[in-house]
């Protein structure tokens, strides 16, 4: 085995205890058997220092059938079962944000690793229990924040570490969707936690504030706003919609929004919404003292030598989001569980968001800023 190298951010990632001291392939669960464990799946298979052991759904069909579609030698509708499991050492956590930290807290405290899908919790209490128990474990514990492996993402990281923009003391993240509420449990304020704000607002939160370097925050101002609901209503229109889609009306919010103040002096501005008169837009930029940047729509870096402004535009396969980025967020925590590489998005990060959030919606509800 090769020595745990030291990881980024190491500080804020927890005390640390290695899991797998073998150079066996990792005994992986996949725990939720919905659209989003495909690519978890997929990536397991494709990866050689991975073995999946089993699947996990209380849809008893749906994990017989996920089982058998990826060679899993068992299956069961019970997580309590896989956290039972010897030949499990790392598990993903896919079920819907209702159980990700009571299960994720339960299975570091049976003593496996958890690559929990996003959001952590769906308020900052239920967030905090994964970092108790992580904490407890010193087990490796990432959250599912997609983004920051993205390729586009990874070659900006580098750029901004090697400060080539500077100070960043600016950044913009919007994800603007006019009919993008998928209805049945995504709508259920009760079973998500919250609309567009918890759903896509958490990546796009993490990926500014990753990228700003992840200061601490001092206050949150935030506004929400439901008028459309879930424009059930639409036709000749295709879009994702969840199962149960249509069976109730939705609870979440159709926007919210932000300003999030950091104690370096950088701020975060944020909108996102789920129903919008207008067109969709998707945009995340950094701002800096010697340059600026746009990670989405397309990756594309702004500076300034010699007296004149330079517009960079990056040679690499994909300049927007790319969903290759699930297989290198799952290679991470593998590499990881193994002691062989750093912990990236470690749960710690994950209840930051949580309580940005948490904020944002409290500063909603009480018409003013919030001091963190
Ligand atoms: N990283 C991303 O970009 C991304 C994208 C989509 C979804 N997600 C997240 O993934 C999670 C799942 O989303 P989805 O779209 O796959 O939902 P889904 O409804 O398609 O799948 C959820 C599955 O979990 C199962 N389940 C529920 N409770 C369970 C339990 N206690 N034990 C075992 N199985 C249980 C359900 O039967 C269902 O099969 C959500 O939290 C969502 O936010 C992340």
């Amino acid at each position: 085995m090769m020595a745990t190298s030291e990881p980024l951010g190491a500080a804020a990632a927890g005390p640390q205890r290695t899991e797998h001291l073998s150079s066996d392939p990792v005994g992986v669960a996949v725990i939720g058997g919905g659209t989003i464990s495909r690519l978890h799946l997929d990536a397991y298979r494709a990866n050689p220092d991975a073995r999946l052991v089993t699947v996990c759904d209380i849809d008893a069909d749906r994990a017989r059938d996920t089982a058998a579609q990826y060679g899993a030698p068992r299956w069961t509708t019970s997580y309590e079962e896989v956290l039972a499991d010897d030949e499990v050492t790392a598990i993903s956590i896919c079920t819907r944000n209702d159980t990700h930290a009571v299960i994720a807290a339960a299975a570091l405290d049976a003593g496996k690793a958890v690559l929990v899908e996003k959001p952590l919790g769906r308020t900052s209490a239920e967030a905090q229990l994964v970092v108790d128990a992580q904490e407890r474990s010193g087990l490796v514990a990432q959250v599912g924040f997609v983004r920051r492996f993205s390729p586009n993402a990874v070659v900006l990281k580098e750029f901004i570490e090697a400060g080539d923009l500077g100070a960043l003391y600016y950044a913009t993240a919007r994800n603007l969707r006019r009919a993008g509420n998928p209805g049945g449990w995504f709508a259920d304020k009760e079973v998500s936690g919250g609309g567009p704000l918890v759903d896509v607002g958490v990546h796009f939160i993490d990926i500014a504030w990753w990228l700003l370097g992840t200061p601490e925050v001092a206050t949150v101002s935030g506004f929400t706003a439901d008028r459309l609901g879930d424009r059930d209503n639409l036709r000749h229109l295709s879009r994702y919609r969840s199962a149960d889609a249509g069976t109730s009306a939705s609870t979440v919010e159709d926007l919210a929004g932000g300003l999030v103040r950091f104690t370096n002096g950088a701020v975060l501005s944020l909108e996102v919404s789920y129903s919008l008169h207008g067109r969709d837009d998707v945009g995340v930029k950094v701002y800096g003292d010697r340059g600026g940047a746009e990670l989405e729509p397309e990756l594309r870096i702004s500076t300034e030598a010699h007296d004149t402004i330079l517009e960079v535009t990056p040679q690499i396969d994909s300049l927007t989001f790319d969903m290759s980025a699930f297989d290198a967020e799952i290679g991470a925590f593998v590499a990881a569980v193994r002691g062989e590489g750093p912990r990236l998005a470690p749960v710690q990060d994950g209840l930051t968001v949580a309580r940005i959030i948490e904020a944002i919606y409290a500063s909603a509800e009480r018409g003013r800023e919030i001091e963190l």
